[in-house]
């Protein structure tokens, strides 16, 4: 039924029990009304509007679930549908939103997934820069100040292994950057290992107490899974460190059923209300991009925990 019908039809109702009402109930309004009359009157068109009124909510409950779904749909929480059925302009109504919303879904994952490939070449073309040119330079320049040091006498010596020492701290300081932005022990050795020596390096350089448990024998997987693994496990580590208080942080990657779960658990103070910043909406990107699921929950004082079920049989886009 079209709306404009199904808005008739409601008022109908109430409108022809109210005239049937005033045609077989014994009710009277004289000229001028006695006052028990008119409370009798105002009392019948109170329940006219309390019918009508209610049946006008049931009516319209389903434009009403349109509206609200309207204003909260979240493109990176794929799946949110309205039931469909029935005919007539609503049941149009929610297929078509629905059918919009499908298409704006594989719309935002094609884009973001280009947005995320671009990022990651540019990652590693920086990384390859770093590497072969700032990289190559501070090498070239601690080799002459290692040379200049031998053949110096003091102070000059003392003050040329100080240098020195500042340009290795330097290089490292690159080497470290290199990896960040390119896990090269993620495309030579595998997950588990580039995993453990992310974990390894967040226990030594920002001092939380790292737990691991990587299941043995698991299923292999294709590099961009392998990398959208990497990078929540990063991001979530980054962010229990930026932002928890935590003392330990358990990063656990396990093969459950059809499907390969990353958790990086801490046990800080919870994200409690802070809304999600480009961090955590880069994680749910990322998942999209191989059909993967993504929960950041936080209970009250119980940490954080950060969830990616990635499952082994993806469905085909
Ligand atoms: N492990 C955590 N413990 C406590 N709070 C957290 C944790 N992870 C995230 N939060 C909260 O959630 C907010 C959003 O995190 P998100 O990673 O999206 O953004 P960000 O870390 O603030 O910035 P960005 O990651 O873009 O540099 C954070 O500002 C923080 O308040
Ligand atoms: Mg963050």
């Amino acid at each position: 039924m079209s709306l404009f019908w199904r808005i008739f039809a409601l008022n109908a109702v109430v409108l022809g029990s109210a005239t049937a009402l005033l045609l077989w109930a014994p009710v009277t309004v004289s000229v001028p009304v006695l006052l028990t009359e008119a409370v009798i009157l105002v009392a019948g068109l109170g329940v006219m509007l309390v019918a009508n009124a209610a049946l006008l909510r049931i009516g319209l409950a389903p434009l009403d679930r349109l509206t609200r779904l309207m204003a909260t749909v979240d493109l990176l929480r794929p799946g949110q549908r309205l039931p469909e059925g029935g005919r007539g302009e609503t049941a149009e109504l929610i297929r078509t939103f629905n059918a919009m919303l499908e298409r704006l879904e594989h719309e935002r994952a094609s884009s973001s997934a280009r947005v995320l490939l671009a990022q990651e070449a540019e990652r590693r073309r920086i990384a390859q820069e770093l590497h072969d040119e700032v990289g190559q330079s501070m090498t070239a320049i601690l080799l002459a100040l290692e040379r200049a040091a031998a053949d110096a006498h003091e102070p000059l010596r003392g003050e040329l292994r100080q240098a020195q020492e500042i340009t290795r701290g330097s290089l490292d300081e690159v080497r470290r950057l290199v990896r960040r932005l390119r896990p090269g022990v993620l495309e030579d050795l595998g997950l588990v290992s580039a995993l453990t020596s992310l974990t390894t390096e967040f226990a030594t350089h920002v001092g939380l107490r790292v737990v691991r448990r990587f299941d043995t024998g698991l299923p292999l997987l294709d590099q961009q899974t392998e990398l959208v693994l990497y990078r929540v496990a990063q991001e979530a580590l980054t962010n229990a460190a930026r932002h928890a208080e935590a003392g330990q942080v358990e990063v656990s990657l396990h093969h459950a059923g059809e499907a390969v779960v990353l958790a990086v658990v801490d046990d800080g103070r919870g994200t409690g209300v802070a809304r999600e910043g480009a961090g955590i909406r880069g994680m749910r990107e990322r998942a999209l991009l191989i059909g993967a699921t993504l929960d950041v929950t936080s209970p009250p004082q119980a940490g954080t925990t950060v969830r990616l079920t990635v499952p082994l049989l993806r469905k085909q886009p």
